[in-house]
């Protein structure tokens, strides 16, 4: 993974297939297409449904106060691209800078699952995370029965914690969330 800064000083990461960097106003219609649908609704907290592009301009008019402040708070969201640039997904943190952790959520628009993609941005973001900003402790919390998600954390290093039962209550059913973690090595010499 390669940490470069754009114009605005706001972190861009390049993996081998991916290009991670801040959203642009000009990506609403892609992320209402991609974040639409259903099924990233069901196994999410935050995201409405239906998605209407009112819904990205809000989401995204949040990021521009969060990128000035991302290296304290810990609390960001990556778009997540192809290398020629076209908006895939969205992977992001929610620091907790006092206790050194961060939680992390993601989506991936469903015509790119199944690649391996999602793995390889988070690999890059664990990356960001530990080496970059020191973060201690990265956590995510996954819905019961999202066997995809739950493979993404584990490629990426994360080990399971166990399940907060009945945890949500989404769309009139109590959900159990599983927990998983990963904790930063500790720097050798
Ligand atoms: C979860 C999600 C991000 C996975 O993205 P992805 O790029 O398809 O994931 P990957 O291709 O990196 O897959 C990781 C592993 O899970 C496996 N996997 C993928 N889809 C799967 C599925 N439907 N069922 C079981 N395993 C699956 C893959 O095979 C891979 O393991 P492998 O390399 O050993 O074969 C994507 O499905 C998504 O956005 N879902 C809806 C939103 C969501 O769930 N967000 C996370 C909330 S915690």
């Amino acid at each position: 993974m390669t940490l470069q800064h754009d114009g605005e000083r706001r972190p861009t990461i390049r993996t081998e297939r991916l290009l991670l960097n801040a959203f642009a106003m000009s990506d609403c219609p892609s992320v209402a297409a991609l974040a639409g649908d259903r099924r990233i609704y069901e196994m999410t907290l935050l995201i409405p449904h239906p998605y209407e592009p009112r819904h990205a301009e809000e989401w995204i008019g949040t990021h521009a106060a969060q990128w000035g402040r991302w290296r304290e708070d810990w609390s960001f969201n990556f778009a997540i691209r192809s290398t020629r640039g076209d908006l895939m997904g969205a992977i992001g943190l929610v620091g907790r800078p006092a206790h050194k952790r961060a939680e992390m959520g993601y989506w991936l628009g469903a015509p790119f699952w199944g690649y391996g993609f999602m793995t390889e941005a988070a690999r890059a973001v664990v990356g960001l995370a530990h080496r970059e900003l020191g973060i201690n402790r990265l956590e995510a919390g996954v819905f019961e029965g999202n066997t995809a998600s739950m493979n993404v954390l584990r490629k990426a290093g994360f080990h399971e914690e166990g399940v907060l039962r009945q945890r949500f209550l989404k769309d009139g059913k109590f959900v159990d969330e599983r927990m998983f973690a990963r904790i930063a090595l500790p720097r050798v010499g």
